[in-house]
């Protein structure tokens, strides 16, 4: 073979080939987190997420195969080979940017706040939630447990496993508020807030969500990121944010 050759057999092979030899492209995610990924009344997974993936599997030619996985375990999973790219809602943090790589963001987002009904008018903005009288809620490992650490650092925090659970503590009257990503809210707010809850919607940090991907792997990243370009001007990322994400 000549030196050329030599090279190519040294670069390390692409996920892309693997996905493609296999013919499933294995999508990690963890469901609960409405409305990017969660199960419905069939057991099915469902959401934003879930429909872009199976979009992406298609433009592929391969099987869509969804890993549900817990969140805290989720880069690890990644790194080990459980599945071959994350769709989770997945803030790019740089923290985390030095353990995997990121495709371009999809979408941005930002941390938003719902309140307990009974501090209607009185607390305004998380500045106001700043005293260890106020309990806050958010899920464990994720930027909105990082929001309230650095941002309202004299709450007395409460950290959940599901968001749901986080939610449930606000509604039952056993926590002042709930923080988290501004469409999880918006849907929280819809379906059980209504009476309960206030929403304070005003996103106050920058979060643009990727997908992620094991590092040195340059080619999967340039398909991602010419597949996700291809999307949001043909319309089927518009068909499927209008489905999903309610401002
Ligand atoms: N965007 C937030 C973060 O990256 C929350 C994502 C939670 N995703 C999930 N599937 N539970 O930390």
């Amino acid at each position: 073979a000549s030196a050329w050759g030599a090279d190519i057999e040294l670069a390390k092979k692409s996920t892309l080939e693997e996905i493609l030899k296999r013919g499933e492209l294995r999508v990690g995610f963890e469901a609960g987190y409405m409305p990017f990924e969660m199960t419905d009344k069939k057991g099915e997974f469902v959401g934003f997420d879930i429909d872009i993936a199976k979009e992406m599997a298609k433009a592929m030619g391969v099987k869509f195969v969804p890993v549900n996985t817990a969140w805290d375990g989720i880069i690890p999973s990644l790194i080990t080979n459980k599945f071959d790219i994350i769709m989770s809602g997945m803030t790019v943090t740089q923290e985390r940017n030095l353990k995997i790589n990121f495709a371009d963001p999809n979408i941005v987002v930002g941390q938003a706040i719902l309140l307990a009904k009974k501090h209607e008018g009185v607390i305004k903005s998380y500045k106001d939630l700043n005293d260890s009288k106020f309990v806050v809620t958010s899920k464990l490992g994720t930027t909105g447990e990082q929001a309230v650490q650095r941002h309202i650092p004299k709450c007395t925090y409460k950290s959940f496993e599901t968001e749901t659970e986080a939610v449930l503590e606000v509604i039952n009257g056993k926590a002042d508020a709930y923080v988290y990503d501004q469409p999880n809210c918006v849907v929280v707010m819809a379906e059980q807030g209504v009476g309960k809850l206030v929403f304070l919607d005003e996103p106050f940090t920058y979060e643009p969500l990727a997908w992620a991907v094991r590092k040195g792997d340059p080619d999967f990243l340039n398909w991602l990121n010419n597949f996700l370009r291809q999307i949001k001007n043909d319309g089927r990322y518009d068909r499927i944010y209008n489905k999903w994400i309610k401002s």
